[in-house]
């Protein structure tokens, strides 16, 4: 047995999960220990330190609800998940629209739209038209593809954030037409405060940064052989569209409405025209999402295979 010390303690706990099966789970564990030991070692960590930290985590999870998950503002706040989506589209075998962030608030099963319909509900905001296609990387139009929005009202909260989350507002999925053309209405979103009630918020202030998100309006795009697109488009006003606390804004998802656009299928609203261009499905078989409605994840948390 070695002695165990600052320097061989990483060795001895490698050798002692070296015998996992599982090659990717190995690899994974591996790297996680190492770079968490050397961080340990650089930061020369306190055990009053280590325990604050245990606290921090253990009440980030005991924030996370059915409708609330606040391990992935963690990581949202961390440009974790920005890094993962840089990753992921690195690895894509056709480059297309940029991916953004998936956030805390997406939810399965948004109610079914025709195009032109409104996902907001009466006393929402002042309506805008969002249009354009969907096409492949080539300008091709995808027929029929899927495309699913969702975003917070006027005042900066999602529906899972108000008192009957059981309820979806500002949430829809369409069908792009057999053009690929889609238009459809909703209101002009405004800039956020990301949840700061929870410890994440209490980091966040910690740290001096604002907390706010840029105006923006969720994608997720799909259709058949093709990569599933998680974006988001971004309004080129807000004054923290420089900031985002958690990097999601890349310059092609900047945009702005426009009045009297001529082009707009809505022409009398204001409107926001962006095409959308998705790449050719890889053959290994992926999700593309950084995140998860919040609902699965509590109830289904075993992401590890054996
Ligand atoms: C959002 O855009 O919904 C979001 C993303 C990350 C953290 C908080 C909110
Ligand atoms: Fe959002």
């Amino acid at each position: 047995m070695a002695a165990i010390d600052e320097k061989t303690i990483t060795d001895v706990a490698l050798d002692q999960m070296s015998a996992t099966p599982n090659p990717r789970l190995r690899e994974i564990m591996e790297l996680l220990v190492r770079h968490l030991h050397a961080f340990a070692r650089e930061a020369d960590l306190t055990p009053e330190e280590w325990l604050a930290g245990i606290k921090f985590l253990t009440a980030v999870g005991q924030t996370c609800t059915p409708y609330r998950q606040e391990f992935i503002l963690l990581s949202d706040t961390l440009g974790l998940s920005s890094l993962i989506n840089s990753l992921h589209d690195r690895r894509s075998v056709e480059v297309g629209t940029k991916t953004s962030l998936l956030g805390p608030f997406y939810r399965q099963g948004a109610p079914r739209k025709n195009l032109g319909e409104s996902i907001a509900s009466p006393g929402d905001g002042a309506e805008i038209c969002i249009y354009g296609r969907v096409t492949d990387v080539a300008g091709k139009p995808i027929p029929e593809a899927s495309i699913e929005i969702w975003q917070s009202d006027d005042h900066g909260f999602y529906d899972l954030q108000k008192h009957d989350a059981s309820e979806m507002d500002l949430r829809g999925c369409f069908h792009a037409d057999r053009d690929g053309r889609y238009w459809l209405r909703t209101v002009r979103p405004l800039g956020y405060l990301i949840p700061l009630d929870g410890p994440v918020g209490d980091l966040i202030r910690a740290q001096r940064r604002h907390g706010f998100r840029p105006a923006h309006i969720h994608f997720l795009v799909g259709a058949p052989a093709h990569r599933e697109l998680v974006t988001a488009l971004y309004l080129r006003n807000d004054e923290h569209i420089q900031s985002d606390t958690v990097f999601g804004v890349t310059d092609s998802l900047i945009t702005e409405t426009k009045t009297g656009d001529a082009e707009s299928p809505l022409p009398n609203l204001p409107s926001i025209h962006f095409d959308f261009q998705l790449g050719a499905a890889s053959s290994r078989e992926e999700s593309g999402r950084v995140g998860a409605d919040p609902s699965q994840i509590v109830r289904h948390p075993v992401l590890v295979s054996h």
